[in-house]
């Protein structure tokens, strides 16, 4: 996957970008606050995820502007492809979006197209903070291989939502047990296949992961990845969602409604499940140094990328937003080996930082973005 072009425009404070990209090494460079990141982000959106800040569509749209565009052509190992999107602030539903020059209706038609991995100085928590952060990894990485999964996964919190509001009416005396069943089945249909692919994510996670663990530790420490369900004892071999897995899940829901309702929530579910990493078998949650941490971090991010790479048999664009002046030389460089044969664009304050002999240098200052020469 290699992006030729960008262009933007009214996206936060970016002003009339338009830049040719260069196939392998991008550097962006520029002082704080002046867009490197906005670039990224105008970017990610035409890959159909959400904000990397959590942004609503609102805000993206320049402060003093009425609307935003951005476009990229990029090509994968099959063609040329164009991605223009564009919305205002007085028609927010109504969003224009043309794939190849055909307008589609839905954004998450994006969904697949254009395959980027990114990483942000909030990702070094990945191992460190709160399984939350590990469940959104996990489920970024399976919907990038399996396009169908974001919707699954979105449903079933809409589910889980009406679930945990019926507990509440229960507890205060104003419905039944009854009323559950309905939810029950649909979170255990849901949660089955949920936990079958992240589950298969996982492993194919913990062999990539575990390599790499052991290059950058210079095979001293051994990572492992293994995805903990709150549902399932045992999963390896099961492939049955529909069947067994369903089974086993409803059966959880059941078995624990007069918990849930004292509790106010679902106790059991893909919502509550973690992905548990260990070095040298022991915890990294509660065992790992900060630098440890930062590198299995690092090595989730590089497999995120190799995995995507290996299914779609094409290599993933690599967004790098401010990451390597968080590292030390030693981890900068193996980040930078590891994705040599990808495209990658990196946002920092000083280029001079970075030993490069190939690539673009772009400065970025007051929203503009120019090559320097
Ligand atoms: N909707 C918006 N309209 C106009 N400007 C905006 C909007 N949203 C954010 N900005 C501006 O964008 C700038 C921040 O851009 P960005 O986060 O890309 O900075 P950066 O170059 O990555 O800086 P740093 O090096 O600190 O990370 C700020 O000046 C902010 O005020
Ligand atoms: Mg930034």
């Amino acid at each position: 996957m290699k992006i030729t072009s960008i262009r933007a425009d009214g996206f936060r404070n970016l002003k009339e970008v338009d830049i040719a990209l260069h196939p392998k090494l991008n550097i962006f460079c520029g002082s704080n606050a002046q867009g490197k990141t906005n670039l990224l982000e105008a970017l990610w959106l035409c890959t159909g995820e959400r904000s990397f800040r959590g942004s609503k569509d609102r805000d993206m749209i320049a402060a003093d502007g009425k609307k935003l565009s951005i476009s990229a052509e990029f090509e994968d190992n099959r063609r040329v492809q164009t991605i223009d999107y564009a919305f205002s602030r007085s028609d927010m539903k109504n969003k224009k979006l043309l794939i190849n020059g055909v307008s589609m209706k839905n954004p998450s038609e994006l969904f697949g197209k254009l395959r980027c991995v990114i990483f942000t100085p909030e990702d070094l928590s990945l191992s460190k903070g709160s399984p939350d952060n590990r469940r959104s990894f996990c489920d970024q990485s399976v919907s990038q291989l399996k396009l169908s999964y974001r919707n699954v996964a979105d449903k079933y919190k809409r589910i889980l939502e009406q679930r945990n509001l019926q507990l509440k009416l229960i507890a205060s005396g104003k419905s039944d047990d009854s009323m559950l069943d309905i939810w029950d089945i649909q979170l255990a249909q849901m949660g089955a296949y949920i936990t079958m692919l992240r589950y298969n994510y996982c492993k194919k996670l913990n062999s990539t992961a575990s390599a790499l663990y052991e290059e950058i530790s210079s095979g001293a420490e051994r990572l492992d990845i293994v995805y903990n369900s709150t549902v399932y004892k045992e999963l390896e071999g099961r492939i049955d969602y529909k069947g067994d897995l369903f089974g086993e899940y409803y059966d959880k829901l059941t078995g624990s409604r007069a918990d849930d309702i004292r509790a106010g929530f679902t106790i059991h579910g893909v919502h509550r499940d973690d992905l548990l990493c260990s070095i040298n078998g022991m915890p990294a949650k509660d065992f790992a140094s900060q630098g440890q941490h930062r590198s299995i971090a690092l090595i989730m991010k590089l497999s995120q990328a190799y995995i995507l790479g290996e299914e779609m048999c094409d290599p993933p664009c690599i967004l790098l937003d401010d990451v390597l002046s968080e590292l030390d030389a030693a981890r900068q460089s193996f980040v930078m080996n590891k994705i040599k044969g990808m495209q990658v664009l990196i946002t920092c304050c000083d280029s001079s930082q970075l030993n490069h002999t190939e690539g673009t240098v772009f400065t970025v200052k007051s929203g503009r973005v120019s090559a320097e020469k």
